[in-house]
């Protein structure tokens, strides 16, 4: 059985005060066993929020890294320095990076063996876009996306499937979109890792999963949690979705 995780991606919303806000109401709720959760606020918020979350069970992610150590890389921070401070996961290759700021599946996947080497988790994003799914693609670009995945350490990885036409589109794939995907996703790292590890590699669905929609999707077979942006900016619909997930692992889809 996958423990299912739960992550918010804030994207580049909330100050500092307003990350530290958020954290200390979310830390206020009664959230159930079982889920694993973890917020990725951005860069310049992290040291407040790891402060905060020390010694909760509330993990803290970065939503990038890159992958040298340190050097002549303007902008970018390195995977030591989100060691250094506490945080312990890292979303990689999502795709606003990917189409606005140029992200490769090779420039992601460095990014992805730095971070394992440092020792953090790694959240792997990948979908396909709208016209690669009209364009029957959809399958196609999931395989060329975890082509080479295979180099990185099964254990301290996710991968998050989110597929680009419904991130803050208010569309949402359908449980039977979400759930092929998935599968096929979990045959790719079966054939990359073995039957075993693919098994217990957990496949976020990311792409406006809110709670109206967080139980039909958490409660598929391939589902092992979600990716949530919008919905994870409030405490209230992100608490709802942890809770929704936690039904979920309980049996409980209603
Ligand atoms: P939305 O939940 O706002 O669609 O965003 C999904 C996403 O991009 C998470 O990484």
């Amino acid at each position: 059985m996958r423990r299912p995780l739960i992550a918010g991606n804030w994207k580049m919303h909330k100050t500092v005060a307003e990350t530290g806000a958020f954290l200390e109401d979310l830390l206020a709720e009664d959230l159930p066993p079982g889920v694993d959760v973890v917020c990725c606020p951005t860069f310049v918020a992290l040291p407040a929020a790891a402060m905060i979350l020390t010694g909760s069970e509330i993990g803290l992610g970065a939503q990038n890294v890159h992958w040298e150590s340190s050097g002549a890389f303007t902008a970018e921070v390195a995977a030591q320095m989100l060691t250094e401070i506490g945080v312990g996961s890292v979303i990689v290759g999502h795709s606003e990076r990917r189409t606005l700021f140029g992200e490769t599946d090779e420039s992601a996947l460095a990014r992805a063996r730095a971070a394992q080497v440092a020792g953090l988790e790694v959240i792997y994003c990948i979908g396909e876009t709208l016209d690669e799914r009209d364009g029957g693609d959809t399958f196609a670009i999931l395989e060329r996306q975890t082509a080479n995945l295979g180099v990185l350490d099964p254990s301290h990885l996710v991968l998050a499937y989110e597929p680009v036409w419904a991130i803050g589109t208010g569309r949402t794939a359908t449980p039977t979109q979400a759930q092929e995907a998935h599968a096929f996703v979990r045959l790719r790292l079966a054939k990359l890792f073995g039957g075993d590890a693919a098994e217990s590699l957990r496949i976020l669905y990311g792409g406006s999963l809110k709670p109206a929609n967080a139980h039909e999707l958490l409660g598929l077979a391939d589902v092992d949690g979600g990716l949530i942006g919008g919905a994870s900016l409030d405490v209230q619909p992100f608490s709802a979705i942890i809770r929704a997930a936690a039904d979920c692992a309980n049996g409980d889809e209603s």
